[in-house]
């Protein structure tokens, strides 16, 4: 990711990075690749990228808005196994935990924050986000998301093959 965008996202998100909440979402691993908080400055990034690519078309976004919504999209995963039975469940109620953790933690929590939080596991849980900031969002997590599990399936290719005998240790 460019390094002006992370740097971006790091002043934007600057009171979110800070807090607690964030500090424990790096030892939450996620998507067994990464961890909650290297995810959600990952979707940050995407989102703010999409967005520049966006505005060359006359699109209106609010950067402070999208970065700290992305960055706290995920933050109800925290203590996921305590808090949920299984995935299907975390699937679907871990952007309601999400939503309680970012009115604490964001200082003008709105509308618009809110519906792209509770509304980013949209079409597995939730409606389609009605905002602009939702949308990027969802889309982007799905990218990202895409992106952590791709280093998963290498992985298990390579295991396969090496089990097969096909590549050699
Ligand atoms: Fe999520
Ligand atoms: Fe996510």
């Amino acid at each position: 990711m460019k390094e002006h965008v992370r740097n971006e996202v790091r002043r934007l998100g600057e009171g979110i990075i800070g807090t607690e909440e964030f500090m424990r979402a790096y030892d939450e691993t996620h998507h067994k690749a990464t961890s909650v908080a290297k995810h959600s400055e990952d979707v940050a990034c995407t989102s703010l990228r999409i967005t520049r690519f966006l505005e060359k078309f006359g699109v209106d976004v609010d950067h402070e808005i999208l970065v700290n919504a992305a960055l706290c999209h995920d933050l109800g995963m925290l203590d996921r196994d305590d808090k949920f039975d299984d995935d299907k469940v975390c699937h679907r109620e871990h952007p309601i935990h999400s939503v309680d953790v970012a009115k604490n933690i964001i200082d003008d929590y709105n509308d618009t924050v809110h519906d792209a939080i509770v509304n980013h596991m949209w079409p597995i849980a939730g409606s389609m986000p009605k905002s602009k900031e939702g949308k990027i969002i969802t889309f982007a997590d799905k990218y990202c998301a895409l992106k952590d599990v791709r280093h998963i399936m290498r992985l298990y290719a390579a295991l396969v093959l090496l089990r097969f005998g096909i590549i050699l240790p």
